[in-house]
């Protein structure tokens, strides 16, 4: 089993569920006037809603996660709090996931207090029913299993991420220097999915962690520079 369970996301898939989802929005024959993305996540799932409902107004707002230090939580605020004079108009809120619920709850409750539209609904391609605290009025994908779905937009991102997790958190490559073998090996360990699987991203993600000074490459050797040592 692995660690942190992570399913790779085609860019297929995403297009396959944004068509389900705005299947089901037309079958409640509720239709949008427009359609706002909580960016960064919601952007390519509103967009393609946007052509599959044929609707032609797209905004954004922004949200940013902050660790509360008194508190250890993460709270999520809206970075760009800006107002809109969309009064009389349907709205349709989309997200990628629906995990802690935060997010797309505070787009909801900012666009219904602030820009008074006549409606707010939201949307998802996928919620996390055992961990959400927030339904969204459409989804695509109910998940049960907590599981980390690894979008085709943030593949670099991730990739780095996880890497960066191993050299963090793992006890026998704490002050060590390995080899790309043995990390992919680990990879696969905590990730239950092959390197092989992200193509270029592997490697890319390797360079930029090596360029931005977090790991150094000798010999063939990665290392971290800022894991601490035993
Ligand atoms: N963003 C927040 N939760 C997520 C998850 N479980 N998978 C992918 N992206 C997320």
């Amino acid at each position: 089993m692995a660690r942190v369970p992570v399913k790779l996301v085609s860019w297929d898939e995403i297009v396959e569920w944004s068509r389900g989802l705005a299947r089901k929005i037309e079958e409640s024959s509720w239709i949008p006037d427009l359609v706002v993305a909580v960016s960064r996540g919601g952007f390519v799932p509103a967009r393609l809603i946007c052509d599959f409902m044929d609707i032609n107004d797209l905004l954004a707002v922004q949200s940013q996660h902050w660790v509360e230090a008194a508190l250890a939580a993460e709270r999520a605020i809206l970075k760009y709090p800006y107002i809109v004079d969309v009064k009389d108009k349907k709205i349709l809120v989309v997200d990628d996931i629906v995990d802690t619920g935060d997010t797309l709850e505070l787009a909801k409750t900012f666009i219904e207090r602030e820009w008074k539209p006549s409606e707010v609904k939201t949307a998802a391609l996928q919620w996390i029913s055992s961990v959400a605290k927030f339904r969204p009025d459409y989804y695509y994908i109910e998940v049960k299993d907590w599981t980390w779905f690894q979008y085709p937009w943030t593949r670099l991102e991730d990739v780095s991420q996880f890497i960066m997790r191993i050299f963090r958190e793992d006890d026998r490559v704490k002050g060590r220097s390995i080899d790309e073998a043995y990390l992919k090996d680990l990879f696969k360990e905590w990730f239950g999915v092959e390197p092989g699987q992200f193509g270029f991203y592997w490697s890319e993600a390797l360079n930029r962690l090596v360029i931005k000074g977090f790991l150094t490459k000798e010999d063939g050797l990665y290392r971290c520079i800022k894991c601490g040592s035993r």
